[in-house]
């Protein structure tokens, strides 16, 4: 009966996590929640299935239907994407990087990359992917006023080092890279220009931030549970006429890093882009929308907002200062959120040194605008932020507040069938 209470005890859980985010207001940038349809996709018997390979070339038998599931995310990948390759089977944004950067380089070679410090991901750096790979990293000299690599200084950065990959994307990604200039500087060398879309790849398919593809990007990957609002997975996407590179980018996930892949969270990805080329670009640009109403309106409760002078953010995300450089700041300010039924992450800032201190917040608008919000609620939020955090109300009296504003957002939307946000609690 022990093991019968501790599986209990998980599921008790779960629905304590469940409901812990209904009765929320749920900010984390990379976050989301699935349509009822990839839901369904997702808990299928498929959770329990084998593929490796390609549609049609399998190692296994079983697979014709599944086949066809995978044939049809393809296809509906390259219409969103607008790419002539898509890889859809990697298990999450870094699973495609993995992949991605095992086709592109060889160990030993040189990559260019966004660092940490500056908002780049830990698969960009030695201790992730990069390292993995062992690839011998050189950082962008980053403009911390743009909130982008310096383009003049990384331009001659990349020549003068002549990588064999220049990667760009960051997981704080206010603004748009300027990739076109970066990406003639990489192409000069002989190198690939690799775009990593985890955050804004649901953006980017909407029409509403960049085109890396038609910018010089021979290869974007993505997450597929961020802005682009699918199953937890990832996306390897190119626009190259090159059927070698095609090849190399297939190996690079199979059986480079994958060997059977999430065969339910395929299904649901195919699921997803569909609803997508459905509900996308109007999903993208409300997600940017709220993203601006959020900077202007907490600005106006007097938070320092990062990038006032660039108008906030031109993506799904929003970044605040609460304190000085490693000041711990930013860890303080997102412990009293939570408790005031606020859910975001404390964020390193330009300066900062600590990862665990860091003197920001991160905040995202995906999950805000799924579950109906716009931009007038924009500014209802930032009203509870600065009840909890300036002028320090009891964060029990805000958390019942915002348990009651969460109470007319429940539905999950910019999908074919509007259902619940938070199901079987
Ligand atoms: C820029 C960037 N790349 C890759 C990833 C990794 O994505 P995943 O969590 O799907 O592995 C993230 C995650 O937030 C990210 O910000």
């Amino acid at each position: 009966m022990v093991n019968r209470q501790t599986a209990d005890g998980v599921i008790e859980a779960i629905e304590a996590s469940g409901r812990h985010y209904r009765d929320s207001i749920p900010m984390i940038a990379s976050e989301n929640i699935l349509s009822p349809m990839v839901r369904r996709a997702c808990d299928s018997d498929l959770h329990g299935r084998y593929a490796e390979g390609l549609p049609g070339r399998r190692y296994y038998q079983g697979c014709d239907d599944f086949d066809t599931i995978e044939e049809v995310g393809i296809e509906s990948a390259r219409r969103v994407f607008d790419c002539r390759f898509a890889n859809i089977q990697s298990t999450s944004g870094t699973n495609s990087n993995m992949g991605a950067l095992k086709s592109l380089a060889k160990p030993g070679e040189k990559i260019t990359a966004v660092s940490t410090a500056d908002g780049g991901h830990i698969s960009h750096a030695r201790m992730g992917a990069v390292g993995v790979r062992g690839l011998d990293l050189i950082t962008y000299p980053w403009s911390e006023e743009r909130m982008e690599p310096d383009i003049d200084a990384a331009s001659s950065m990349i020549r003068k080092e002549e990588p064999s990959v220049a990667l760009f994307g960051q997981s704080v990604f206010l603004f748009p890279t300027p990739l076109e200039e970066l990406a003639d500087a990489a192409h000069e060398v002989g190198a690939k220009v690799m775009y990593d879309a985890a955050h804004v790849l649901g953006l980017v398919a909407g029409g509403q931030f960049q085109d890396p593809l038609r910018e010089g990007a021979d290869v974007m990957t993505g997450s597929s549970h961020k802005t682009f609002p699918g199953p937890q997975g990832g996306f390897v996407i190119s626009d190259s006429e090159d059927e070698k590179l095609h090849r190399r980018l297939n190996s690079g996930i199979f059986p480079g890093v994958c060997s059977s892949y999430h065969l339910h969270h395929v299904a649901g990805k195919a699921v997803a882009l569909s609803e997508f080329e459905e509900f996308g670009e109007s999903y993208a640009r409300d997600i940017v929308a709220n993203a601006q109403a959020l900077g202007e309106s907490l600005a106006s409760e007097g938070f320092d907002v990062i990038a006032e002078d660039r108008g906030f953010t031109e993506s799904h995300q929003v970044v605040t200062r609460h304190g000085e450089t490693d000041s711990g700041a930013g860890k303080v300010a997102a412990a009293t959120l939570e408790k005031a039924g606020i859910i975001t992450n404390m964020n390193m800032l330009p300066g900062d040194t600590k990862a665990l201190s860091p003197s920001g917040l991160r905040l995202g608008t995906p999950e805000l605008t799924r579950i109906g919000m716009g931009t007038d609620e924009m500014q209802d939020v930032a009203r509870f932020f600065a009840r909890a955090l300036l002028d320090e109300e009891d964060p029990s009296s805000v958390r019942s507040d915002v348990k009651e504003f969460k109470g007319d957002f429940q539905t999950v939307q910019y999908c074919f069938e509007p259902g619940p946000a938070y199901p079987g609690l």
